[in-house]
């Protein structure tokens, strides 16, 4: 395995492991846990299409239910569904769910799992980037509502994550930029050599999701339940979230993470934060890796509208994670608006 990382917060904890052919190693990383029960996978469409044999292969035994792909499932339709072929199937307070999938499939069997009987156990086997290094990692679960998204969860934290990286072959190479978008976010929190671009080479993804688990994995350990340093890992997630918004979800997103980062960036050294270089070596990552850099189609003012009604926003109070410098986020409340559109209007441009 390329690396193995004990998560120790919240107790019991949980090993994340990493590395190629981490799928076909799952019985046996169970094995060594002591980790026993009947167990049913869920998985989507699409994987189920890849990787049908090869689960049944290696967890011969195990039911698996398939929901459609698509973020647009991840819904309480969905979980009732589960819940009820769960019954049919006679899952009790033993079973153990797994999560196949990318990070619509471990939210969404995540819920299911933290309700289903009041909580049953549940293991992580995260296919996207994006999920390896960020979604099942830390125990958020949940689903979305057609108010918004990842409006009903809960924390329920897995018995074990396995990323078995040989899966990301088949990922396309959007998806990977989203996931990509992720580790450049990590790296400008903690970990300047996921600023690197020859980090991103697609054959080096070991590498790159063990750093990239470990920048977070640090950081829900500090803070399993969000009353502080976790925040950081919202870093250009509140202009993410608004791009995503204003532009109906047309906008992926990772692609607004990435323009985020560098309004983020921007505003860090507008604000008299940080060193203009900071924002440089995001934009000159961003380029060379074929990422947004601009929002020419979207509205500044709409975009701070969308914004204001951040969850996130005490009171109304603006609030951003910025940076002093990479490896140095902080959190500013109070930013004036004007500073805000000042940003926003100069990605309209080129840069
Ligand atoms: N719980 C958390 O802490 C947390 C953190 C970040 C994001 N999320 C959630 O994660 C979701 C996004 O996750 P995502 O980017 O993985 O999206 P996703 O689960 O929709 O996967 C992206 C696409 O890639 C496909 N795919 C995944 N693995 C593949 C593989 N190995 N080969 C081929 N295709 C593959 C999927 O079928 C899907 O079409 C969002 O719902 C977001 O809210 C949760
Ligand atoms: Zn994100």
């Amino acid at each position: 395995m390329a690396c193995r990382i004990e998560v120790k917060q919240p107790a019991p904890g949980y090993a994340l492991v990493v590395g190629p052919g981490g799928l076909a190693a799952v019985p046996g990383l169970l094995g060594d846990l002591g980790i026993t029960g009947r167990l049913i996978v869920v998985t989507n469409t699409d994987l189920h299409g890849l990787y049908a044999a090869e689960l049944k292969a290696v967890l011969p035994g195990a039911d698996v239910l398939v929901v459609p792909e698509g973020e647009q499932h991840k819904s309480l339709d969905t979980v009732r569904r589960l819940y009820r072929q769960l019954v049919e199937l006679h899952a009790d307070r033993a079973t153990i769910l797994v999560a196949f999938g990318g990070g619509v499939v471990g939210d969404l069997a995540g819920f299911v799992a933290a309700t289903y009987m009041r909580g049953i156990r549940f293991v992580q086997i995260p296919t996207s980037l994006l999920a390896m290094v960020d979604a099942s990692i830390g125990g958020k679960v949940g689903v979305d509502l057609p108010e918004g998204k990842n409006l009903v969860g809960a924390f329920h934290q897995p018995v074990l994550v396995v990323a078995d990286t040989a899966l990301l072959g088949t990922l396309p190479d959007e998806e990977w930029r989203c996931g990509a978008a992720e580790c450049i976010k990590h790296g400008l929190i903690a970990d300047p050599l996921l600023l690197d671009f020859d980090a991103y080479h697609r054959d080096r993804a070991e590498a790159l999701v063990c750093r990239s688990a470990q920048v977070k994995t640090s950081i829900i350990q500090r803070d399993p339940f969000e009353k502080g340093e976790r925040v950081h890992l919202n870093l250009g997630h509140t202009f993410a979230h608004a791009i995503e918004q204003v532009s109906a979800y047309q906008w992926r997103h990772g692609d607004a993470v990435a323009v985020g980062l560098l309004a983020a960036a921007r505003l860090s050294v507008a604000l008299g934060a940080c060193a203009p270089e900071v924002e440089t070596q995001v934009s000159t990552l961003l380029a060379a890796m074929q990422m947004p850099r601009t929002i020419v189609d979207l509205e500044p003012a709409a975009l701070w509208n969308a914004m204001a009604t951040d969850k996130k926003w005490e009171q109304g109070e603006a609030r951003f994670v910025l940076l002093r410098g990479i490896g140095v986020p902080f959190v500013l409340t109070g930013v004036p608006r004007q500073a805000v559109l000042d940003v926003l209007y100069s990605l309209r441009g080129d840069c």
